[in-house]
C-alpha cells in the first residue's frame, strides 16, 4: 500500500491525510505519557482500546445529537474523521474535585462539586497548558464569545451523556477533557467535539470501590493501566479481539 501522508503526530496518536478531501485518518499509538512527555511507556495494546472506546463514546454522543468529528472505524487503530480546525484550548469538565484542581486550590480528591466546573487550558507545551480565563481567551483571539458558549453547551451535554453511560456500568464520571474543532459546512461553520475520548482523557472511578480505572493508573504508578481500561471496555461491552487477527485495514461498520 502507499504510504500516506502524515499530517501531524502528537503523543498519543497520528493523523494522516484521509481518502477523501476534508477526512483524516487517525491512529492510536500505544504510547503513554504523562507530566508533558515526562513519563512515557509504550502499554500494549492500550490503542486499540482507546480506538474502541471512543467510537464507542463518540457515537453514542451523535445518537443524541452532539456533533463530533467521527465518522467510522476503519481498523484496529484508525477511524475516520472530519478535518476541521482546531481550537486551540483542552476544555476540562469537572463534577469532583481531582488532580489539578484539587492540588491548585487545596480541595480534597473526591469533593463532589455543587455544579459541574468549566475550565480552559491553552494547548502549549512549551508553557505545559496553563489555565486560562475567559478573558484572556477573548482578549489573545483564541476564540470568540460565541464559541466560548458553544463549547461550554458542547461540554455540558458530553458532561451528561457520559456521566449516565458511565453510571449505568457502575462507573463514576470524575472530570474529563474535551478538544473541540471548527467544522465549516458551505458558508457555515459550526463546533464539533474532536480528538478522542478515552479513559486517558477521563478520571473514571469504580461507585463501589473507588478503583481508579483511567491513565491516573499510570501517572500515579497504581498498577496496570490496559487491565483497567480492558474492564471500562468490558463493563460497557466494547471489547476488541485480543488475538489481533482482525488488525487489517479490513472496513467495518
Ligand atoms: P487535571 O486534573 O490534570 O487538570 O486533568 C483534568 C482532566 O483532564 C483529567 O480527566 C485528565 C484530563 N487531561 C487530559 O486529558 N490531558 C491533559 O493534558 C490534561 C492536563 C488533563
Amino acid at each position: 500500500m502507499a504510504r500516506r501522508r502524515m499530517v501531524y503526530e502528537g503523543k498519543a496518536k497520528i493523523l494522516y491525510e484521509g481518502p477523501e478531501p476534508g477526512t483524516l485518518i487517525q491512529f492510536f499509538k500505544d504510547d503513554t505519557t504523562a507530566g508533558n512527555g515526562e513519563k512515557h511507556e509504550l502499554i500494549e495494546g492500550k490503542g486499540v482500546l482507546n480506538n474502541r472506546l471512543s467510537e464507542h463514546f463518540m457515537t453514542g454522543l451523535a445518537s443524541i445529537g452532539v456533533p463530533t468529528h467521527f465518522i467510522k472505524r476503519l481498523n484496529m487503530r484508525e477511524q475516520l474523521v472530519r478535518a476541521v480546525e482546531m481550537i486551540p484550548l483542552e476544555v476540562v469538565v469537572r463534577n469532583v474535585a481531582a488532580g489539578s484542581m484539587s492540588k491548585r486550590l487545596g480541595i480534597e480528591e473526591g469533593t463532589q462539586l455543587p455544579r459541574p466546573i468549566i475550565e480552559f487550558y491553552l494547548k502549549n507545551d512549551d508553557l505545559n497548558d496553563p489555565i486560562v480565563s475567559e478573558e484572556h481567551i477573548i482578549a489573545f483571539g483564541w476564540a470568540t464569545q460565541q464559541d466560548l458558549d458553544d463549547m461550554v453547551s458542547l461540554g455540558l451535554r458530553v458532561n451528561d451523556f457520559m456521566s449516565g453511560m458511565m453510571m449505568g456500568v457502575g462507573i463514576k464520571l470524575i472530570d474529563f477533557k474535551i478538544e473541540i474543532g471548527r467544522a465549516f459546512e458551505g458558508d457555515f461553520q459550526r463546533l464539533i467535539v474532536a480528538d478522542e475520548i478515552s479513559p486517558d482523557s477521563c478520571r473514571l472511578w469504580d461507585v463501589e470501590t473507588g478503583q481508579k480505572l483511567d491513565k491516573d493508573v499510570f501517572r500515579r504508578d497504581l498498577g496496570n493501566l490496559s487491565e483497567a481500561y480492558t474492564e471500562v471496555a468490558k463493563r460497557l461491552g466494547v471489547m476488541p479481539r485480543q488475538n489481533g487477527s482482525n488488525d487489517g485495514p479490513k472496513l467495518v461498520h
